[in-house]
């Protein structure tokens, strides 16, 4: 089975979450799709800026490749801003053809609360036409480990 992980990160909470799912996603093949905020920190917040104000020039040739027609499962993994996902997220489930009907699983990373941002990923991605099969909140204040990340992966790799 194939399987397309789409995450953001400015911090690279989100990153090693996504990464330590997949280790554990034996049955699957498994791609990303990365929006990864990168250079320095006025550099991350101008492109942080520009995305939460619906600019995604920067990225729109990967959003244009965005397609779920060649994977059985599609995983978001979001950081939480306040109690939403930052903008990319919508951008992406608007953006991503051929997702209706697809299964999907949602995981988002939090410092301090992350519930009401999980249940607005899971709404969206149900908008869309896709099944939630399972999703999953990783909270810490500083470090993020890997530990409950794995056990989710095998969780879904289970499914
Ligand atoms: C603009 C902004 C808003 C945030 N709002 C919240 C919040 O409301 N609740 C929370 O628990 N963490 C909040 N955080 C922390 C991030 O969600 C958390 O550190 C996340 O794991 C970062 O993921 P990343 O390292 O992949 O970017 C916020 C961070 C930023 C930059």
């Amino acid at each position: 089975m194939k399987t397309l992980i789409a995450y953001f990160t400015m911090g690279g909470r989100t990153k090693k979450t996504a990464e330590a799912i997949a280790n554990a996603l034996t049955n699957y093949e498994v791609s990303y799709f990365p929006v990864e905020l990168t250079g320095k920190f006025v550099e991350k917040i101008k492109m942080l800026d520009k995305f939460e104000n619906k600019d995604f020039s920067a990225i729109e040739t990967e959003l244009n490749t965005l397609d779920a027609a060649n994977y059985d499962l599609i995983i978001f993994g979001m950081p939480t801003y306040g109690n939403k996902p930052p903008q990319a997220f919508d951008e992406i489930v608007a953006r991503i053809r051929n997702f209706s009907g697809k299964r999907a699983v949602v995981f988002n990373t939090a410092r301090f609360t992350g519930g009401k941002a999980l249940d607005y990923m899971k709404v969206k991605v149900e908008e869309a036409g896709a099944q939630v099969i399972d999703q999953s909140k990783f909270r810490k204040v500083f470090w993020i480990g890997e530990k409950n990340a794995i056990i989710f992966g095998k969780q879904i790799n289970e499914r």
